[in-house]
């Protein structure tokens, strides 16, 4: 068996890479800057308990989530819909708490730390305020999978509201159910019921703007719901390479684990407060084995630090 490869990339130069690439401004996230906090519920199927006896899955509770935009500022002015969404939620009750930060892509730019870090590096801009494009296209021509997650986007441009989307929880995680079955899953949040036309005014705003401007419209006029479904692995899948997706993962079996139902604003501060942290899992649902799932609960906390 191969000895894995010690990455040499460390989260907090992840997070500075993320920051120099978007000129974040300080105080913001260094991903996923603009976004919006919102509450709701959870309530989970009569079939959660086949797949996880997490209590944050088969338990009805309050949700705290965030819709964002991936790697821009809150300052930034988005012109198209090639661009990713984040949604991070987090459910269950007091000492039974989940976050899942779920995005609109099914997988991740990089299969190592250490390619992530090279990835980020190769985009900063130079003086002019420009990647170099030379430096960007010999990357990419090395690194071929760092291609995958763009190429989804240009072929699936985001619909125009964040309550369309259908956002991924991209690694494989193992999963234990009621009788001690222990599989991998993967999340998949789809949108729920039917859609709300966007406003006339809402046409000519800003991609960004608008999502925001048409969240807080389709919040007030009516709910947005989402099921939690868990897609189920096969034998052989592969799990720890976040850049590519399982065989025939659109056709996988899935459970319906429960619906979320978004019920209001909640102030940004409240969100901002904490970081949804992808290591926060009640048992029943454990850490995926990648190494960019490792990294990732470092490089949150590092961001909060950094953003208070
Ligand atoms: C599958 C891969 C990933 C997904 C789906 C993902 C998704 C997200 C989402 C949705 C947010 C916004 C959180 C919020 O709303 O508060 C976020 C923020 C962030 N992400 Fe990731 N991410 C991924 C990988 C990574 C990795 C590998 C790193 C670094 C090693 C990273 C670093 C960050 C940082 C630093 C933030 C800002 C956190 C904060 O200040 O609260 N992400 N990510």
């Amino acid at each position: 068996m191969p000895t894995p490869q010690i990455p040499t990339a460390t989260p907090a130069a992840i997070v500075d890479a993320l920051k120099a690439g978007a000129v974040v401004p300080p105080k913001v996230r260094a991903s996923f800057g603009k976004g919006r906090c919102v509450r709701g519920t959870y309530v989970p199927s009569d079939r959660a308990e086949e797949i996880t006896r997490s209590r944050s899955f088969t338990r009805p509770s309050r949700v705290l989530a965030r819709f964002s935009i991936g790697s821009t500022n809150p300052g930034a002015t988005v012109t198209d819909n090639l661009v990713l969404s984040g949604f991070s939620f987090r459910l269950g009750e007091i000492h039974h708490r989940s976050d899942i930060l779920a995005q609109s892509a099914p997988v991740h730019f990089a299969k190592t730390l250490d390619q992530m870090l090279a990835f980020l590096e190769a985009r900063i801009p130079g003086p002019d305020g420009s990647p170099d494009i030379e430096r960007v296209k010999a990357f990419s021509a090395a690194n071929p999978e760092t291609l995958h997650q763009a190429g989804y986007i240009a072929a699936h441009p985001l619909p125009r509201n964040f309550a369309s989307t259908t956002y991924w929880g991209v690694h494989s995680f193992p999963a234990t159910n009621s009788a001690g079955e222990t599989r991998f899953i993967k999340f998949k949040v789809t949108p729920v019921g039917a859609e709300v036309a966007p406003r006339e005014s809402d046409l000519t705003a800003s991609f960004a703007n608008f999502l925001h401007d048409d969240l807080e419209h389709r919040v007030t006029s009516g709910d947005i719901r989402f099921s939690v479904m868990a897609l189920l692995d096969r034998p052989g899948d592969p799990t720890t390479d976040v850049t590519i997706r399982w065989p025939d993962e659109d056709n996988r079996e899935e459970i319906r684990l429960g619906t979320i139902v978004i019920t209001g604003l909640e102030p940004d501060e409240t969100c901002d407060a904490s970081a949804f942290d992808p290591a926060n899992l009640a048992e029943g649902i454990a850490q995926p084995p990648d190494e960019i799932f490792a990294a990732r609960c470092a490089a949150y906390a590092i961001s909060l630090t950094t953003r208070r």
